[in-house]
């Protein structure tokens, strides 16, 4: 037997190829192991959209190094995901104990790769990210991607890459260029988990609503509205969610299918980064905080109960406290449920690292405290408002006192079970009366069964 660990930085998207990667390992006779001192293969899949994320990747490394010098263990480190696409070689240049890299689709050959290692070749490395290559490949590396084991929830990958240039991001180029995967591929996966028990599908992409509009495979004249519903129409499937969408490419069709098609949830994540038409325009975003607030405005005519959920980056080059109040005046405007927020961090190959007037720390600092202060008290104020209703939870773990889950509009709920009680099943879907809120989750007593 042998034994890999696994540390996955970043998005779903590395969690999903990841577990692509765990796949296609227990194929080959591996199991995964916690302890990186058991394993013969260590593999970080990294994340290099901030500049913190990178620090943390070679951090980790630097410990599992030390642990092989000392122990012989892990046999082999291999780095995959975005920092891996981006350094390329240099990574064991800086760092010779690694001895495999692996670009963002080129990792399906995982098994061909290790296999030369274990033939002796001393450092082996894998990037090729043109289009010739990266379609066949993408197609052929969702294929053994089926669960290893029953979960409540499953990402599906639906697209990946990014045509969207803006100016601040790395994605573009760690990830290439957007490629589609064929409905009918996406629709057996689906079927394949719902039969296998999971109740919630997420459709992953970088930029989900341009499925189908580049670089797609024959079938396609298809957009995502279309493959929205017709994932939905599965029999089974209890929730479909999807993640991330791009705000100049929402259109009244999407937004249609939160009013029409009953298994989506109202939760929307609609990153907008910026509430400076200024700093929008410099970000390359190709929209106005207005067109974004009109966006907002239907959604909610469509689905009044729509949660929705953003990103913000504040400190962008050039960013004056005039554009930073107008971020803080859309947050208001909007009252997000929820928000992540980053200091603004140059990325070597992203237009914004050349751009002048680049904000000081502590500037970009004491704005992201302020913007996330007012988010939390929305947040707090938005759960409070929930106490008191009976709520729509499924259930992600639970025992005989206790239970987690979630409710459609993705909070988090902790609910009690009263003695005597049915004890609620992981996916199965309950009613929890609410009864306290917090600022990250949700209280309350399970109701009755449905
Ligand atoms: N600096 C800070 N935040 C960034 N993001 C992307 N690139 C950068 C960067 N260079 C944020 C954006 C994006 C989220 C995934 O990460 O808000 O939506
Ligand atoms: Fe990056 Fe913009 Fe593409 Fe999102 S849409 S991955 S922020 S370039």
């Amino acid at each position: 037997m042998k034994y890999v660990h696994i540390k996955t930085f970043g998005c779903q998207m590395n969690e999903r190829d990841s577990e692509i990667m765990a796949q296609l390992l227990a194929n080959q006779g591996f199991q995964s192991c916690e302890a990186p001192e058991e394993a013969d293969l260590a593999l970080v899949n990294t994340c290099s959209i901030r500049d913190k994320a990178e620090q943390k990747v070679y951090s980790l490394l630097g410990q599992l190094r030390d642990l092989q010098a000392h122990c012989g263990r892990p046999r082999f480190i291999a780095v995959a995901g975005c920092v891996a696409q981006q350094e390329g070689e240099r990574i064991m240049d800086r760092m010779p104990a690694v001895s495999l890299v692996m670009g963002t689709q080129q990792f399906y050959r995982l098994p061909e790769l290790l296999a030369r290692l274990e033939g002796g070749e001393r450092r082996v490395a894998a990037l090729d990210l043109s289009a010739n290559f990266v379609i066949p490949a993408f197609q052929k590396a969702q294929k053994p991607a089926l669960a290893q084991t029953a979960a409540v929830q499953r990402f599906v990958n639906i697209m990946q890459g990014c045509n969207n240039f803006c100016s601040y991001c790395v994605v573009p180029y760690t990830r290439g260029r957007e490629i589609s995967r064929p409905l009918a591929d996406i629709l057996e996966e689906v079927q394949t988990l719902v039969a296998q028990g999971v109740q919630e599908i997420t459709l992953l992409g970088q930029n989900v609503n341009s499925y189908g509009k580049t670089n797609a495979v024959a079938d396609q004249a298809l957009r995502f509205p279309d493959l929205v519903r017709a994932v939905a129409a599965t029999p089974g499937l209890k929730r479909l969610r999807f993640t991330t969408s791009h705000p100049k490419d929402l259109d009244e069709r999407l937004m249609r299918c939160f009013a029409e098609v009953p298994v989506l949830c109202p939760h929307f994540h609609l990153p907008v980064q910026s509430g400076s038409n200024a700093v929008l325009a410099r970000m390359n975003r190709g929209y106005t905080a207005e067109s974004y607030l009109d966006k907002v405005a239907t959604l909610r005519h469509f689905r009044p109960d729509i949660t929705l959920a953003t990103d913000f980056i504040v400190g962008f080059p050039g960013e004056t406290e005039a554009d930073f109040t107008e971020t803080l005046r859309l947050l208001e405007t909007v009252r997000f449920a929820a928000s992540f927020s980053f200091k603004y961090s140059d990325r070597p190959q992203a237009r914004a690292a050349s751009f002048p007037d680049k904000i000081a720390e502590e500037v970009k600092a004491e704005r992201l405290a302020r913007l996330q202060a007012v988010q939390n008290a929305i947040t707090l104020d938005t759960n409070r408002r929930l106490t008191g209703q009976t709520l729509d939870v499924l259930v992600e773990s639970a025992n005989s006192v206790k239970g987690q889950g979630r409710t459609p509009g993705n909070r988090v709920v902790h609910f009690q079970v009263a003695p005597g009680q049915e004890l609620p099943l992981p996916g199965a879907l309950v009613q929890v009366r609410i009864e306290q809120a917090g600022p990250h989750s949700l209280k309350g007593t399970l109701q009755k069964r449905r």
